[in-house]
């Protein structure tokens, strides 16, 4: 009978010892996320321009296909076909042409009814000593069977640290399996 009625007062303390533990301060400000007042330095704005290689066939295999929809075989769009790719981004449309950096991640059809793809893609540059290593972060719908497209940039690393813009994308050629793709970057960033 003691030990039953002991238990709301032992409970009660324990509520108000956590309470004094955990101040409106620490509640606000996790030693582990601090918030300060941010302000953005001008911004800057780079015009990227390059082909995106990408073969799916061929001696010249960038990119593979990596999963799939048990409808994706029967499905007109491809629907659920998924690719993981690592396409080359040169200066020119040729194949030779020095390259600038790539062009890697997934790709995968989204569109029931109508042959689209989403696009999840991290450019690295390698070229230039401005660009080296630094990153831009794609993530977009690629409407492929239109040839002028556009694509959206949601970040980047380095050169382009909070990147954010557009790219405008235009199909040189293709034979529906490889293609190469004309890329004209529009990026802001700090
Ligand atoms: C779909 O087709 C691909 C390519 O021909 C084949 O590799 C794969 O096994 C097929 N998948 C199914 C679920 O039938
Ligand atoms: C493969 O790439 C090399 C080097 O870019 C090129 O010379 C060759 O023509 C390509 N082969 C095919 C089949 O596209
Ligand atoms: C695709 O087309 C079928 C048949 O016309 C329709 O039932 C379905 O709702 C459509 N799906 C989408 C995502 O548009
Ligand atoms: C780019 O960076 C890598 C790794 O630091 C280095 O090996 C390479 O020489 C650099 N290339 C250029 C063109 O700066």
């Amino acid at each position: 009978m003691g030990a039953i009625s002991a238990f709301p007062l032992q409970f009660c303390f324990a509520v108000m010892a956590t309470a004094l533990l955990i101040t409106p301060a620490q509640a606000n400000h996790p030693h582990w996320g601090e918030t300060v007042p941010y302000h953005s330095p001008p911004e800057k704005m780079t015009k990227l321009h390059f082909y995106l290689h990408d073969n799916l066939i061929g001696s010249n295999q960038t990119g593979f296909r990596i999963a799939e929809a048990a409808i994706t075989n029967s499905s007109s769009t491809f629907f659920g076909a998924t690719f993981m790719v690592d396409d080359p981004l040169t200066e020119g449309p040729d194949p030779n042409s020095p390259l600038v950096g790539r062009a890697q991640g997934l790709f995968g059809a989204s569109g029931m009814n109508e042959t689209s793809l989403i696009m999840g893609l991290s450019l690295v540059f390698t070229a230039d000593k401005k660009f080296n290593g630094s990153t831009i972060s794609v993530f977009t719908r690629n409407a492929v069977t239109y040839t002028e497209r556009e694509f959206s940039i949601v970040g980047g690393t380095g050169f382009f640290r909070f990147a954010r813009g557009f790219i405008s994308a235009k199909t040189y050629w293709t034979n529906g399996f490889n293609s190469i793709i004309e890329w004209t970057c529009t990026v802001v960033h700090n």
